[in-house]
């Protein structure tokens, strides 16, 4: 287990404002389409993410000229891009698999192993495969990797639907690959999810030719070059959702800045009370803490609720009086974090495959726990926020994959946590291509700013 924890003394009433980041699932495949053009793009709201900084990485190591502009402003300039993205950062996140569809697009060639990320269970990419193929590429998955040829690459029609649904990196990795293809192709069983809009938005500046974003039938007519292009990371609905959650549990008044709509997509279907406590006042979404009947969450493909908010969703249905239901259509596997919540006193069964039950209203009491993947990480935080004493967060170097300074957000609302700092730190270079370093903080050197 690492020694990189946080610990949070719960039990106070939160409030303040929390501005939200660029969103991670958003940028991560955008870096991978800046491979597409020999020109420079610029990307504005780049997240601070260990996850980000692993994608920089594996293009930097491409060939791709990186310079950060500034903390959050990054240019990339592909003159020329390797075939073969080697397994040392690729096998940390699971996003590197967009990398198949870029350097598929771009070199017609592509070799890399099997992408890494959170375990949620079974993460097959055979629907990935299925579309590379389509467009005349030659596919093979061993033990070590997945190589891909393609003479030529012509458009076609094929789905990106699969059993459960669509696949958000499937219909990324096959747009990468359609946009560059000679002639037209048709994804069937698209993803409607707001980060592939956004990402189609970005290729559309770069150029492309893409009808049909945020429906299930994308139309992409195949462009022989693409440009530069300029483009900002739009907030991520995640973590404005978590916070949403933690302000329904927990918090007198708070204000998410910048909140994307998106963020309550398949919220009021289960809380239809929630129009009670939360108010959009402009751009931003304030939120306090309410009373809730039981709820019924299924998580499913959108716009339907996210399975990136079923951990958090479940911290929320432990505090509502009677018996609520959590179901998860897309990973059915992604409990792994509910000996961890049982251990903070929440009374947790499986009722089926994808299901669990969870009864109310439990006190919760503070535990050591470790996080399981990004999100279950992030809703242990809520939790420990709302249990009595102390609760100790293991690993919680998955939070810092996906939450961008995520304690001393909780910190400023009132938060009392101790931690240790950002487990993998990026040195800033404005140096062009000066190799970016990951230094891993010492365990002793813990940063304490708890509060009264
Ligand atoms: N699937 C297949 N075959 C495939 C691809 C997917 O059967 O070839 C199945 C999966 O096993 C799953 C379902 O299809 O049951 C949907 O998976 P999807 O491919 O949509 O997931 P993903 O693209 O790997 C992205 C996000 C996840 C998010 C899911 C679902 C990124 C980098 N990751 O993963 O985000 O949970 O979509 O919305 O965009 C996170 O940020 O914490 C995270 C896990």
């Amino acid at each position: 287990m690492s020694v990189h924890y946080a610990r949070v003394w719960g039990g106070k009433a939160l409030g303040g404002s929390v501005a939200i980041s660029g969103s991670k699932n958003t940028c991560l495949p955008i870096i991978a389409a800046t491979l597409l053009t020999e020109e420079t793009c610029i990307l504005r709201n780049v997240p601070q993410l260990t996850d980000i900084f692993c994608m920089i990485e594996v293009v930097r190591r491409l060939g791709v000229a990186v310079e950060r502009l500034d903390a959050h402003t990054w240019s990339f300039e592909a003159k020329a891009v390797a075939a073969y993205a080697d397994r040392t950062f690729v096998e940390r996140f699971r996003a590197s698999v967009c990398l198949l569809g870029a350097l598929l697009g771009r070199n017609r060639r592509a070799s890399m192993p099997v992408p890494g990320g959170c375990k949620l269970g079974s993460r097959p990419i055979d629907i990935h495969l299925r579309a590379f193929r389509a467009l005349g590429a030659e596919a093979t998955q061993t033990s070590d990797g997945i190589d891909l040829h393609a003479e030529r690459l012509t458009g076609a029609t094929f789905s990106v639907a699969g059993p459960r649904g669509s696949t958000v990196t499937g219909t990324l990795n096959a747009i990468l690959a359609a946009v560059l293809a000679e002639g037209r192709s048709v994804l069937v069983g698209a993803a409607r999810e707001p980060e592939v809009v956004s990402f189609c938005a970005f290729l559309q500046k770069m150029g492309a030719k893409i009808e049909g974003a945020g429906t299930d039938r994308l139309a992409i007519e195949g462009v022989s070059a693409l440009r530069g292009a300029d483009f900002t990371i739009p907030s991520d609905r995640m973590e404005a959702g978590t916070f949403l959650i933690l302000g329904l549990l927990c918090c007198d008044a708070l204000r998410i800045i910048n909140a994307p709509r998106e963020v309550l997509c398949g919220i009021p279907e289960i809380l239809p009370q929630i129009a009670d406590y939360c108010r959009w006042e402009g751009e931003d979404l304030v939120v306090r803490r309410g009373e809730f009947p039981p709820i019924e969450v299924s998580a499913a493909p959108y716009p339907h609720f996210p399975t990136d908010l079923q951990p958090q969703m479940t911290v929320l249905a432990s505090q509502i009086a009677g018996t609520s239901h959590v179901r998860d259509t897309i990973f059915p596997d992604r409990f792994t974090h509910i000996d961890a919540f049982r251990r903070l006193g929440m009374d947790i069964k499986k009722t089926a495959d994808d299901t669990i039950a969870v009864a109310g209203k439990t006190a919760l009491c503070g535990a050591e726990i470790a996080a399981t993947d990004l999100r279950a990480g992030a809703a242990m935080y809520l939790a420990g926020l709302i249990a009595r004493g102390e609760t100790t967060i293991f690993q919680k170097e998955y939070v810092e994959r996906g939450y961008e300074n995520f304690e001393e957000k909780l910190l400023a609302l009132g938060a009392a946590i101790e931690y240790t700092p950002l487990q993998m730190q990026q040195e800033t270079s404005n140096a062009g291509n000066t190799p970016i370093i990951f230094r891993t903080d010492s365990a002793h050197n813990i940063f304490q700013k708890t509060s009264e």
